[in-house]
């Protein structure tokens, strides 16, 4: 390890973050009563220009009428290209009660953009003697985004969350792809005259997951858009918790399910790690440094691998 400690990320399940917009009133209910760790009302992308004052009052609302158990409850605000967000987060802050837990920054382009809603937030919560600090999440999916992520990572203490998201991450690269996330049919290589679909988004995920495990934010996989297609939701969520995400955004009910179980690790998963653990704390009381289990070498990287497994189903059954 450097000197300088990796810092922890936020000790809370994150496996789905259900979105709903918030121009729709009658998704409320269902999403607070759905096993999703994360609700995110929607003031962005799925609300018209036309709603956006109207969704707006419907988030405050819902915010402070609704019981949304123990959920984080997170609203995405519009971006700073906008003539939205200003008045999103003013809202938001004056007249949302302290049950709303976090503010989703889309678009993020620099850490200046995170600095500009912490100046203005912090001002509000000042001014209004709001007790809890509101936190952030945001959301990288542009060429800017993904080029500053690091910096975006580090911008402010508020930052628990960052997810990457498919759609406009693609369009800002001039991708040719179609679809929200998931198998490009044009991403293939050749091997003795069969085709090998490849992951067109890995580099993004492990440079998100880099940075946020730098600074202590929790790495998020976004959203998937075809919701009928459940294995290529799966093969997804699977590639993106086997980098280090810690879940995924559902556009629909039908894949918090799907993302709960990949994101859970499973009881197979964390018995073999309690086993390594085991067999490392057995091997220190012998004096040795590694050991084999199952025929495999463990070592210290491997104990900390095993500790990430068994801290995570921890914190899921203590949440
Ligand atoms: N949260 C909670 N419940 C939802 C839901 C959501 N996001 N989306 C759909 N449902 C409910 C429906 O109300 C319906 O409930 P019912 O059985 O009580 O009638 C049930 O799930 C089945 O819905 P379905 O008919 O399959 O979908 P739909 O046509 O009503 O809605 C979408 C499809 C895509 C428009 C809708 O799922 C949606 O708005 N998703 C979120 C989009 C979003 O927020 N995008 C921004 C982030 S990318
Ligand atoms: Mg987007």
């Amino acid at each position: 390890m450097s000197f300088r400690l990796q810092p922890a990320a936020p000790a809370r399940p994150n496996r789905c973050q259900l979105f709903g917009p918030a121009s729709n009133t009658k998704l409320f209910a269902k999403m607070a009563a759905s096993a999703a760790d994360v609700i995110n009302i929607d003031l962005e992308d799925s609300v018209a220009p036309s709603d956006k004052e109207m969704a707006r009052a419907n988030a405050i609302e819902a915010i402070n009428s609704i019981d949304w158990g123990k959920k984080t409850l997170s609203v995405r605000i519009n971006s700073l290209d906008t003539p939205y967000w200003y008045r999103d987060v003013v809202d938001l802050l004056e007249q949302a009660g302290e049950r709303l837990d976090q503010i989703m920054i889309p678009k993020v382009g620099c850490a200046e953009d995170i600095y500009a809603v912490d100046a203005l937030v912090t001002a509000i919560e000042a001014a209004k003697g709001r007790k809890k600090r509101i936190a952030f999440e945001v959301i990288i999916e542009s060429a800017a985004g993904i080029a500053h992520v690091e910096a975006i990572a580090a911008a402010s203490p508020r930052l628990e969350a960052m997810s990457l998201g498919a759609a406009d991450f693609a369009a800002s690269m001039g991708m040719q792809t179609t679809g929200i996330g998931g198998t490009q049919e044009n991403y293939y290589m050749m091997h003795e005259g069969q085709k090998h679909w490849s992951d067109p988004w890995h580099w993004a995920q492990a440079a998100i997951v880099a940075a946020c495990r730098t600074h202590g934010v929790l790495p998020v996989d976004g959203p998937f858009g075809d919701f009928s297609d459940d294995e290529g939701y799966i093969a997804q969520a699977k590639r993106s918790a086997t980098l280090g995400m810690v879940g995924k955004w559902a556009i629909h009910p039908k894949q918090i399910g799907l993302a709960n179980d990949v994101f859970t690790p499973s009881e197979d998963a964390v018995s073999e790690a309690r086993e390594i653990l085991a067999a490392m704390e057995q091997a220190k009381a012998n004096g040795e440094g590694a050991t084999v289990y199952k025929g495999r070498l463990v070592d210290i990287a491997s104990i900390k691998q095993a500790e990430v497994i068994v801290a995570q189903a921890e914190l899921i059954a203590s949440s």
